[in-house]
């Protein structure tokens, strides 16, 4: 009944009392203990085998039908600790803990409500899966390498905010989290709040740089300090209004923002360069795009797809990619960047510009006969852009590599979107 594996205790719990002459705690207790791999703690009483050790080395793993577990006095558990699978456990203390050197991971607890881990500090790596019952979990963690907390009942993760670095943070399918509110400076591998729910509030106001950022299903985002992505960042389907990232100078993967129904505005002035692909597309409301005004260099491509009247990017210098911009106003003016077309600021082969108005677009194709299947968007339009389109082809011309696969249709530039936003999530 005490251990699933059938080992005996002694087999589980090896305690080794050392004499502790030289320690300040009393000497009747141990100071370290060892428990041997393999076996599963699944009644109170094994855990407090452990409560006479204050340092605890290897991995501890509870579970089974047990119903209320504490893991008492023992401060540092030199190895990791795993509760999982379990249909009982209504709650889990583990509160003079101070340090895990491993795994913290609970996981599998369909009726856990409460977790309290109200000495912890220290852990390597965090996993909070599959907790459908939990509403309360108590810490203060300072230093976590890893957290992922997944599909969980937690309507806050305050115990989480007092991080400062991380090398990963990745927040998902929390159906009722209203609320984040961190304090996280850097975030060295991957940041990811991704379908908690539509109406969760993030704010990163420390943040100023992350490796790369994913967000989506979240109503509202402020990144106040963030200044750097390293490689992507990807707004994907999310209830969010208006974006300021307004301190963002530098983008070392894609931009993408992606279907975001609501969103009105967005303010990145201070964004000089993306060194992947610029996606802006599907943000149905977005009818100015003026938050790009410093954006100098795009290292991928230019797509911007919507119903845009107003696109400004005014000191636009190099794209190393093509360029599909499509919008479905017909107060849209494509001069300016054909403009830069003409100049060969657009370096890749690709370009199409369109508006609702004329249909008109470009295409700086050396062949007549196009394979596309958009039939509205050919360089065979008669507006006054088109003449324009052609003096501007026959300049630019002379860069195009492969003539037919310069015109992407509407179609499959979506699912190009599609793909990199999958890719981002
Ligand atoms: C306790 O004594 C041992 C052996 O003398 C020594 O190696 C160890 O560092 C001491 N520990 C503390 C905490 O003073
Ligand atoms: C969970 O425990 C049940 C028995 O209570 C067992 O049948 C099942 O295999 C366990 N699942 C996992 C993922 O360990
Ligand atoms: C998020 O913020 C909006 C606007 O302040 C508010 O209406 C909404 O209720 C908030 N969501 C939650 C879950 O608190
Ligand atoms: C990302 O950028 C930060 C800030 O400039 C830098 O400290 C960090 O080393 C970079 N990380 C990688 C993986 O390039
Ligand atoms: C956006 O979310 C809705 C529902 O939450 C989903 O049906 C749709 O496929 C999502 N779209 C994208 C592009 O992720
Ligand atoms: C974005 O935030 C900055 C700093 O708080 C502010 O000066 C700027 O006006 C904001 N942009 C928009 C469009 O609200
Ligand atoms: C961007 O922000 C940095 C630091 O705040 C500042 O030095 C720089 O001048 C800003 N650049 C632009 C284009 O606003
Ligand atoms: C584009 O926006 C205008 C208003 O700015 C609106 O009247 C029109 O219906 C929108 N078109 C589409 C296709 O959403
Ligand atoms: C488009 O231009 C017309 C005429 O200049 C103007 O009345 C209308 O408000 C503009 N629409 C948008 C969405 O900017
Ligand atoms: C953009 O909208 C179109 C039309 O609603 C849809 O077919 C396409 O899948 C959307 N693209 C993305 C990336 O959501
Ligand atoms: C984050 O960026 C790295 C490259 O720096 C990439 O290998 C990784 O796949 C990215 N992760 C996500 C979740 O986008």
């Amino acid at each position: 009944m005490q251990y699933k594996t059938g080992l005996t205790s002694a087999a589980l719990l090896a305690a080794t009392a050392y004499a502790a002459s030289n320690s300040t705690s009393s000497a009747s207790v141990p100071s370290s203990c060892s428990i041997s791999s393999g076996a599963t703690a699944t009644a109170q009483s094994d855990l407090d085998k452990l409560s006479s050790c204050s340092t605890v080395s290897g991995d501890l793993t509870i579970g089974g039908s047990i119903s209320s577990a504490a893991l008492a006095n023992v401060k540092k558990l030199q190895g990791s600790l795993t509760v999982t699978n379990s249909s009982t456990l209504q709650s889990f203390a583990a509160d003079s803990l101070e340090t895990i050197t491993g795994s913290l991971e609970l996981s599998l607890l369909y009726v856990l409500e409460t977790a309290s881990f109200g000495a912890l500090e220290e852990v390597d790596s965090i996993t909070f899966l599959t907790l459908p019952a939990i509403s309360t979990v108590t810490s203060n963690l300072k230093t976590v390498n890893s957290l992922t907390i997944s599909d969980t009942n937690l309507e806050s993760i305050d115990g989480f905010n007092n991080l400062e670095s991380v090398e990963q943070f990745d927040v998902n399918n929390n159906k009722g989290l209203a609320t984040i509110d961190s304090q996280l400076k850097s975030v060295s591998d991957s940041l990811s709040v991704s379908f908690n729910g539509d109406s969760a509030n993030v704010s990163f106001d420390s943040l100023e740089w992350a490796n790369n950022i994913t967000l989506n299903d979240v109503q509202s985002v402020s990144f106040a300090s963030l200044e750097k992505v390293n490689a992507s960042l990807g707004f994907v389907n999310n209830s969010i209004e208006s974006l300021n990232l307004s301190q963002l100078a530098s983008v070392g993967g894609t931009l993408a923002i992606v279907s975001n129904e609501d969103l009105t505005s967005v303010d990145f002035s201070n964004l000089t360069t993306v060194s992947g692909g610029f996606i802006v597309a599907n943000n149905t409301k977005l009818a100015k795009i003026d938050g790009f005004s410093s954006l100098e260099s795009v290292g991928g491509a230019l797509d911007v797809i919507g119903n845009f009247s107003e696109l400004d990017l005014g000191s636009l210098k190099s794209v190393k990619g093509g360029a599909d911009v499509e919008t479905s106003s017909s107060n849209y003016s494509c001069d300016a960047l054909k403009k830069l077309q003409s100049k060969g600021s657009i370096q890749g082969d690709a370009f199409v510009c369109k508006n609702g108005a004329t249909s008109t677009s470009i295409q700086l194709s050396s062949t007549s006969g196009s394979d596309s299947s958009s039939g509205s968007a050919t360089a065979s339009g008669s507006s006054s852009g088109s003449a324009t389109a052609s003096a501007s082809s026959a300049s630019a011309s002379s860069k195009s590599k492969a003539a037919g696969a310069q015109f992407a249709p509407a179609s499959s530039f979506m699912g190009a979107v599609a793909a990199v936003a999958v890719a981002l999530l």
